[in-house]
């Protein structure tokens, strides 16, 4: 086996500004409606939550956005990140594809968090915030912010999903260690915790619970932020560096990709690699991109696209999305950055639009595919990642059916070192896939009878 394996850009090489995909697209987004009076959304309507260097971003028109010299100094730290072609993969598949992979694991966090963690910390810690506050489910989310905190000098808060506290108590002292704070979610920190905690005292929680919690602390004090690792615009433009690097990382290798993939909780690692491939698309480029989730929550491939809160408590706005509903709880699969009952509005209607074709996996086929990764490539890939995965080994199997050259580009969100219980269930046949029934389904989504609609609006 022969030939390059990774291409890499050198430092004077990072991009030096995100990309917005805003300004390209070819249809006119629905905005994000205030709860209350169902307005669309003004900047004055996020002041309690946000700084306003991130509002501005959030509703930016630009096409790109220039990076501070202080976040790059930060990302230089691990930043280029390399694309990897995964040939002894593609050796055990016997595949005449490619596969390539953009390895976002060799950050700090272990992820792609940091991209955006890193830009919102020094974004507030500009604007005069103190403290941040913020949900997590694997915990990956929350390390990234941890991590930010520290080298910005701001104090964090952690939210942290009960069920992921319990299955990763590692990620708990990882985000200790760096001076979180952590709290398993439902708390009794908060008043939308402790309704939930009397209603069930055995939640699991739910990162829709672990936003409410996090909402309402920093809406309670003046000298906090709430921080959100996914779903908004800025934080899907402060990804997109993953994408800028890679387009110029596959010219390198003098590549075209066929397919883009990548895993979606809130959207943010798929966004990043994907948006800058989008503008591609919509230039005219032949590319199937597949956003991946995980059958046992199955947002944009089961669920309605509607207006819907962020969160159980409904204290967000209300953004327009494919939703499972804002109470929506999903059972306790291993891939915890993926139990997010909504998704990112520019995402959601990027699929809304034709211009991506979502895919959903089970769980042991997503830890199939990991298994098989860490024997062939070698590195232990987070169960989010393992669902991207599952999509790359399906797509390259049929292209040996096909006998088709096809060029594949995923990106390898994250490791999986600190996820060691769920592989360990794994190997010893303990794992379920769970599949949500149409009746639960029916029931999560029943909330919306009573909703505005992208549709019934647009006809007011
Ligand atoms: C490694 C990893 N990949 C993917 C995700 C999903 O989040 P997002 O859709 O925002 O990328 C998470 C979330 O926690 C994660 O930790």
């Amino acid at each position: 086996m022969t030939g390059e394996v990774k291409f890499l850009l050198t430092e004077k090489e990072i991009p030096t500004a995100w990309y917005n995909l805003g300004a390209d697209l070819p249809f006119r987004p629905e905005p994000p409606l205030h709860p209350k009076t169902l307005a669309p959304l003004g900047p004055e309507d996020l002041a309690a939550l946000f700084p306003p260097s991130l509002i501005e971003q959030e509703m930016s028109p630009q096409r790109f956005i220039d990076i501070p010299g202080e976040v790059l100094d930060v990302y230089r730290q691990w930043r280029p990140t390399p694309l990897v072609r995964a040939r002894r993969l593609e050796r055990a598949l016997q595949t005449p594809a490619r596969v390539y992979y953009k390895y976002e694991g060799v950050s700090p966090a272990g992820s792609h968090k940091p991209n955006t963690a890193v830009a919102q910390a020094y974004y507030n810690r500009r604007d005069g915030t103190r403290r941040l506050t913020t949900e997590t489910g694997a915990g990956q989310w929350g390390s990234a912010l941890a991590l930010a905190c520290s080298f910005f000098d701001l104090e964090c808060t952690v939210y942290m999903v009960r069920v992921s506290y319990e299955q990763k108590p590692y990620r708990k002292t990882f985000m200790r260690l760096y001076g979180a704070e952590v709290i398993p979610s439902p708390s009794d920190r908060t008043f939308s915790g402790r309704a939930i905690r009397e209603a069930d005292p055995g939640s699991p929680g739910s990162l829709g619970i672990a936003i409410s919690e996090a909402v309402e602390d920093a809406a309670g004090d003046p000298r906090a932020c709430y921080s959100l690792g996914s779903v908004l615009n800025h934080v899907l433009l402060h990804q997109t560096i993953i994408g800028l690097e890679a387009r110029r990382q596959l010219e390198m290798a003098g590549e075209r990709p066929d397919f883009v993939v990548g895993c979606f909780g809130g959207g943010s690692n798929f966004a990043g690699l994907a948006f800058p491939f989008v503008m591609d698309k919509i230039n005219g480029k032949q590319i199937e991109i597949y956003p991946v989730e995980p059958k046992a929550c199955p947002t944009l491939t089961r669920s309605p696209f509607v207006y819907d809160h962020g969160d159980t408590a409904r204290y967000t706005p209300l953004l327009p999305m494919y939703s499972l509903g804002h109470a929506f709880v999903p059972a306790p699969i291993h891939a915890g950055g993926l139990r997010y009952h909504g998704m990112a509005p520019t995402v959601s209607q990027l699929a809304n639009e034709g211009l991506i074709a979502p895919r959903a996996v089970s769980q042991t086929e997503a830890y199939q595919a990991g298994v098989l990764w860490a024997r062939t490539e070698g590195v232990i890939p987070a169960p989010e990642t393992s669902n991207a995965l599952a999509q790359v080994v399906r797509e390259a199997k049929k292209a040996k059916e096909e006998g088709k050259e096809k060029v594949i580009v995923f990106n390898f969100s994250g490791h999986g070192l600190l996820d060691l219980t769920g592989y360990e269930k794994y190997l010893s046949g303990q794992l379920s896939d769970y599949e949500l029934s149409d009746d639960d389904m029916a029931k999560s989504t029943a909330v919306f009878a009573d909703y505005p609609t992208p549709q019934n609006l647009k006809s007011r």
